[in-house]
């Protein structure tokens, strides 16, 4: 027998993080959100015109695309915040000793983007380190993250205490309470791909819940779970420019991030489990037995399928 169907509204009871003190006054976001969509639209332009793919590693694309991508978001944040550091994807850290990091995946989604699949976004965020935990050897915290996706003009933002929204929309994650009512999402890693046990967990929560999608950039799937289109999203080894703009953006639409063993995700952790917060503990009781090889259903044998 079915279940009650899903309750599909926004959630709009989630609780969301206290505001904290110390937030510079200043509002980054608009200013992020114009390099955000002037990024994603040149973006789109290669993407129309079709572009040769090079490789970083074995499975690891790279694009003049991406290249082009960061140079002009780099261009604009150094004309604007001339002493701010800039850690993006494809040039490394430009490290001043600044009080504020950028974090920039100038085109999440890349081998999406080089095979025609359109499904890639912009990524930046922005961290801010006071000078009490500078002094206290604390790290610093993302206080603005926007991801921008060119192809079907959304654009996601969050500052800190403030709140997530989608195109000037407040946003909120998902009400979903129980696994077996969820859609959620993962990634798997192009680069040292042999060595990753995803599959694994792909297949035992995909048999818990309404199914797992894998659709190609961290960046939306996180900003996907702060909008409530999935319940939950989890990665092995995502870089700190995969997650800095989407986790702010989840944390700040009422949802959770944790690593997989729930203890507070930190941005170089390379573990992140996002969720709507309800099904946070469900999903990270799965990672454990997974962990621990309790429970789970084999995979059927591939000859059993041939005559
Ligand atoms: C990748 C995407 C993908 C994820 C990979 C990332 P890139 O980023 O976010 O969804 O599964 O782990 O490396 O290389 O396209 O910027
Ligand atoms: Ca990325
Ligand atoms: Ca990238």
């Amino acid at each position: 027998m079915r279940g009650a169907p899903r309750d599909l509204r926004p959630n709009t009871q989630a609780p969301r993080p206290e505001p904290v003190h110390n937030t510079p006054n200043e509002s980054f976001l608009p200013v992020m959100s114009v390099i955000a969509r002037e990024a994603g639209a040149l973006l789109l332009q290669y993407f129309h015109q079709g572009l040769k793919i090079e490789y970083k590693g074995d499975a690891d694309l790279v694009t003049a695309a991406d290249r082009a991508a960061e140079k002009l978001i780099r261009e604009r944040i150094t004309k604007r915040f001339p002493s701010h550091d800039v850690l993006g994807e494809e040039q490394g850290l430009n490290d001043q000793g600044s009080d504020y990091r950028w974090y920039v995946d100038p085109l999440d989604g890349t081998t999406n983007f080089a095979h025609g699949y359109p499904v890639f976004g912009v990524s930046m965020a922005l961290e801010h380190q006071a000078l009490e935990e500078r002094s206290s050897g604390q790290r610093g915290r993302r206080i603005a993250g926007v991801v921008y996706d060119p192809t079907r003009d959304e654009l996601f933002t969050a500052e800190q205490g403030r709140g997530a929204h989608l195109n000037g929309k407040p946003i909120h994650v998902s009400k979903a309470a129980q696994l077996k009512e969820c859609l959620v999402a993962t990634g798997f890693p192009s680069h040292k791909r042999h060595k990753n046990p995803n599959i694994h967990f792909y297949h035992q929560i995909t048999l818990r819940t309404h199914g797992v999608r894998r659709a190609g950039s961290a960046a939306l799937d996180l900003c996907n779970v702060a909008s409530g289109r999935f319940d939950g999203f989890w990665e092995f080894n995502l870089n700190a420019w995969d997650t800095a703009a989407g986790v702010l953006i989840v944390e700040e639409a009422g949802g959770k991030v944790s690593r997989f063993d729930g203890s507070p995700f930190e941005i170089d952790s390379r573990e992140t489990l996002a969720s709507n917060g309800l099904v946070h503990d469900a999903l990270l009781h799965e990672f454990q037995e997974i962990f621990a090889g309790r429970g789970l259903t084999p995979l059927p044998e591939p000859s059993e399928y041939k005559r």
